[in-house]
């Protein structure tokens, strides 16, 4: 017997599992993350972690676990919260959930993109406020969707499956990618082009790529600068790949419309942030993968790791 613990409880029955497997499961009781000094103390003696990215997966966290720390699955595709290079020297297998998220997130992105191109949540906060007196020609215009140029920032599983929202509306897609993807390229009728021209070219610009060193503040100032006068921006990777001060002048000052944005940078953003005083910013709390469906797929996929590699067997979903 094995004991794991988990930072959240997870939705479904895939932690009955590994109980009945015979595993000791201790679940945080909170819907908030433990505070750090708690989590040091309960990680203490597990073989498995199963986490989640707001936990700080770090050296001092597995070596708290200590010595006996086989696994470590993430609950998120993500794992920019982990320190995979601690968990390689220690030979702790990490493994996360890809591929079942692509989905539910690229809908979420396409949601907030029409939200905040046709002023949805302006509209309706608009109508809450009782200012609704009449029809009127020039009352909440934004960009149209149909033939506009979609431009995406990351072209892997979820940049792609967003692109083939877009094409059904008719969008001309172009993206941006380390890599060429000429089989998507072809599927989606989709030109790979440089950054600059992306931003240059698109109507709206979504980003798609993981947190790294290399896309922390990629859409700085002189980015956002180099997008189109009345562009709308959507990111449901992660808060970090935008620098939050630059955003809040595009949009002030030029050249943003609008902003969808399922991912800040402070995330959770407070309620008196200057982006919430927006009227054409629209935040979700960081729910691209809140499928009901997607999080039990996801619940499954981690436990089947954390079972797979305390019986000694392969992971399925290793983080490469
Ligand atoms: C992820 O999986 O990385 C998402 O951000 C949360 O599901």
């Amino acid at each position: 017997m094995s004991r794991v613990f988990v930072t959240r409880n997870l939705p479904g029955t895939a932690l009955e599992e590994l109980r009945a497997a015979g595993h000791e499961v201790d679940v945080w009781p909170g819907f908030l993350a433990p505070p750090r000094e708690e989590l040091l103390e309960r990680v203490r003696g597990a073989a498995a972690l199963i986490t989640m990215l707001e936990d700080r997966v770090d050296a001092e966290l597995m070596d708290a676990a200590g010595p006996g720390l086989k696994v470590i699955a993430q609950y998120a595709v993500g794992l920019d919260n982990v320190d995979l290079e601690a968990a390689r020297e220690r030979g702790v297998v990490v493994t996360h959930t890809p591929g079942v998220l692509t989905n539910a997130t690229a809908d979420l992105a396409f949601a907030l993109l029409a939200a905040a191109a046709r002023r949805v949540v302006e509209g309706h906060d608009y109508v809450r406020r009782g200012e609704w007196k009449t029809w009127h020609p020039e009352l909440l215009l934004g960009p149209e969707l149909h033939g506009a140029t979609v431009g995406v920032i990351g072209f892997g599983r979820i940049g792609q499956a967003f692109a083939r929202r877009a094409r059904g509306f008719e969008m001309e897609v172009l993206y941006a990618s380390r890599h060429p993807k000429p089989a998507a390229e072809e599927e989606l009728s989709a030109a790979r082009v440089g950054l600059d021209e992306l931003l240059e070219r698109a109507d709206f610009v979504s980003l798609h790529t993981p947190l790294t060193p290399e896309t922390f503040h990629l859409m700085n100032r002189e980015r956002l600068g180099r997008m189109k006068e009345g562009a709308v921006l959507v990111n449901t990777a992660r808060g970090k790949v935008v620098d939050t001060a630059a955003l809040l002048e595009a949009l002030e000052q030029g050249p943003l419309f609008a902003a969808g944005l399922d991912v800040t940078d402070p995330e959770p953003l407070p309620a008196d942030h200057p982006l919430l005083a927006h009227p054409r910013v629209v935040v979700t709390p960081h729910i691209g993968s809140a499928g009901r469906r997607t999080r039990l797929l996801m619940a499954e996929m981690v436990t089947g790791d954390v079972l797979a590699v305390l019986s000694g067997r392969q992971p399925r979903f290793p983080a490469r």
